[in-house]
């Protein structure tokens, strides 16, 4: 069987090695050890100036709204995955969606300033499957309207736009370490802010706790724990090699498939994180997802629906997301995927065009 994708695990005994000196500290959770030196691995890594590893990807998206979005309207992206907007509507705040730019997927930042109102405190968007969103020009608009800017960058690990990590770009970026994430603890992420931000947001990720008796105000509990801190220490040695292979398979879709793959923001430096390809029709998507299938292989709808269509929304006018979300599918990538069976998907999908 081949999935979507496939969890890097590295040697076991690595592991273990590793996470026996939270056994001998006797110290599994609470910022041990493990968990500062992966933050400081991740940062020097990254390029980044600092961040605060999290117990998933979701949590710090919200502790960012917690901060920034005052229980007002939120402009965010349809074309995500549903914790973009689930994190909007559970922190009290309403989603406005944006459209997305036909081309990069992402948030179309022309469109943006029309959906700003008084009500508007915060835009949140998804470098979508690693995608850089128009930073620079989303900056610009928050600046004028006085908005801050959180990204979901769950899918940004490795990326650098204009030589720099994409994380630096916004007052809060958040990332997933999921085991489906290029970069993974298991469950795990991390929240990257500016300077004047840290101080808050780091007291809201730990209950608001300044020491054990003091708080600083009001907190949730988002702490990685040293277990997983452990996992991310043990597959970090391997980045370049899974990197590697999934930028190989990359070539071969992009060079033998008859069906365009994701248009890349020029001036980024891209991870391969995703391959998502976009059919003719919905109609063509199906049949090629029943031939996969039969074959064991097994794509992702990934997004699909547009987040518009939730349960919990209200509707919204975003044909280009309603449009690409019914004809996107996500390929088999991963650190393992071979030659063989990277051919053997193309002629199986090209069969179908
Ligand atoms: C775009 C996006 N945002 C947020 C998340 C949530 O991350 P996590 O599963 O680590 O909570 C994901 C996870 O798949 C994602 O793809």
């Amino acid at each position: 069987m081949i999935n979507v994708t496939q969890t890097f695990l590295p040697p076991q005994a690595e592991y273990q090695k590793i996470v026996a000196r939270a056994w001998d500290a006797g110290w599994i959770t609470n910022r041990g050890a493990l968990v500062k030196e992966l933050e400081a691995s991740l940062t020097e890594t990254l390029g980044v100036d600092n961040l605060i590893a999290m117990a998933n990807g979701t949590l710090p998206l919200q502790i960012a709204l917690k901060a920034f979005g005052k229980s007002g309207e939120i402009i965010t992206t349809p074309f995500s995955y549903v914790a973009t907007t689930s994190s909007i509507v559970w922190e009290g705040c309403t989603p406005v969606f944006v459209d997305i730019d036909p081309t990069y997927l992402t948030i179309d930042e022309r469109k943006i300033e029309a959906a700003i109102t008084p009500k508007t405190t915060a835009i949140l968007a998804t470098h979508v499957y690693g995608n850089p969103c128009a930073v620079n020009e989303i900056e610009a608009i928050a600046k004028k309207h006085d908005l801050k800017v959180i990204y979901d960058a769950a899918h940004g690990y490795g990326v650098t736009y204009n030589d720099r990590s994409i994380f630096e770009y916004g007052d809060v970026s958040t990332c997933s370490f999921h085991a489906t994430k290029i970069f993974h603890t298991g469950e795990g992420g991390a929240l990257f802010a500016k300077k004047e931000h840290l101080e808050k947001l780091y007291f809201y990720h730990n209950f608001g706790h300044d020491g054990p008796e003091v708080f600083r105000g009001l907190g949730i509990n988002a702490k990685m724990s040293e277990l997983h801190a452990a996992m991310g220490l043990a597959v970090l040695p391997y980045m370049d090699e899974i990197i590697a292979n999934r930028r190989k398979v990359v070539t071969q879709y992009r060079e033998d498939l008859k069906v365009h793959g994701l248009s890349i923001r020029p001036g980024t430096q891209w991870n391969a994180a995703y391959y998502p390809v976009v059919f003719d029709s919905e109609a063509t998507l199906l049949q090629v997802v029943n031939a996969l299938r039969a074959e064991k292989i097994h794509p992702r709808r990934y997004f699909y629906p547009s987040l518009d269509q939730l349960p919990y929304i209200e509707n919204a006018d975003v044909p280009v997301s309603h449009d690409i979300a019914t004809r996107v599918l996500c390929l088999p990538i991963s650190h393992a995927l071979g030659e063989a069976d990277c051919n053997r998907i193309i002629s199986l999908i090209n069969a179908h065009l």
